[in-house]
């Protein structure tokens, strides 16, 4: 195990089953994990701080090692505040590659004694992004399997009518009575 702190930085809107996966990879390995959430970001998230604080927070409840934080400016300055030694990064497919490295390599540039620890998460969360989630969700679609299941929860509250607006449309396509046999075969899988 690694000495010292790690900080995982990022957007986590919302966190997915991959943020999840390397957050438990980076927790075996590093003494400390501070998963950190970027406060200032310019996109407009679906997400507030505080709701990804606290699905982040409920997420790794379990985790000893794991703290759930927010930081704002330079992630390196962050990091420095905390005596971090380490910043976790995921990369899931070559397509992540280019921008991590020039992210890692301006950061090296920033503060030369934080090294930045690249890990992969599970395969079968290689195509998970933040972004596909909420594109996937805002259109009603499922998302079962991508998200962490509070975060599932957390999204149909946000978009209930993105769902309904599907389910009317299924309806119109299926029937009502299909419909109602598509939700009961869904629960007795659940
Ligand atoms: O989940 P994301 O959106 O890919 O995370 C990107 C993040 C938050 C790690 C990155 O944008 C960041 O560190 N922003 C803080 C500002 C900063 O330090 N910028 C210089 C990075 S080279």
């Amino acid at each position: 195990m690694h000495k010292g702190i790690a900080i995982y930085p990022g957007s986590f809107d919302p966190p997915t089953n991959g943020h999840l996966d390397l957050i438990e990879r980076g927790a075996k390995i590093f003494e400390e994990l501070v998963v950190a959430i970027l406060r200032n970001s310019e996109k407009s998230p679906m997400f507030s701080v505080a709701e990804r604080l606290e699905m982040l927070k409920e997420l790794t409840a379990s985790l000893r090692n794991v703290r759930i934080d927010t930081f704002d400016g330079l992630m390196v300055e962050y990091a420095k505040s905390l005596d971090a030694t380490c910043i976790l990064r995921g990369i899931r497919a070559i397509s992540d590659y280019e921008y991590e490295l020039q992210m890692a390599l301006m950061n090296r540039k920033l503060e030369p004694t934080l090294e930045t620890v690249f890990m992969m998460p599970a395969d079968k969360y290689s195509y998970v992004s933040s972004r596909l989630v909420r594109e996937v969700a805002q259109a009603g679609g499922p998302v079962k399997g991508l998200v962490p299941e509070v975060v599932e929860q957390k999204l149909r509250e946000k978009l209930d009518p993105a769902y309904k607006l599907r389910n009317t449309r299924l309806i119109e396509v299926l029937g009502k009575r299909d419909l109602d046999r598509r939700e009961k075969k869904r629960k007795k899988k659940a």
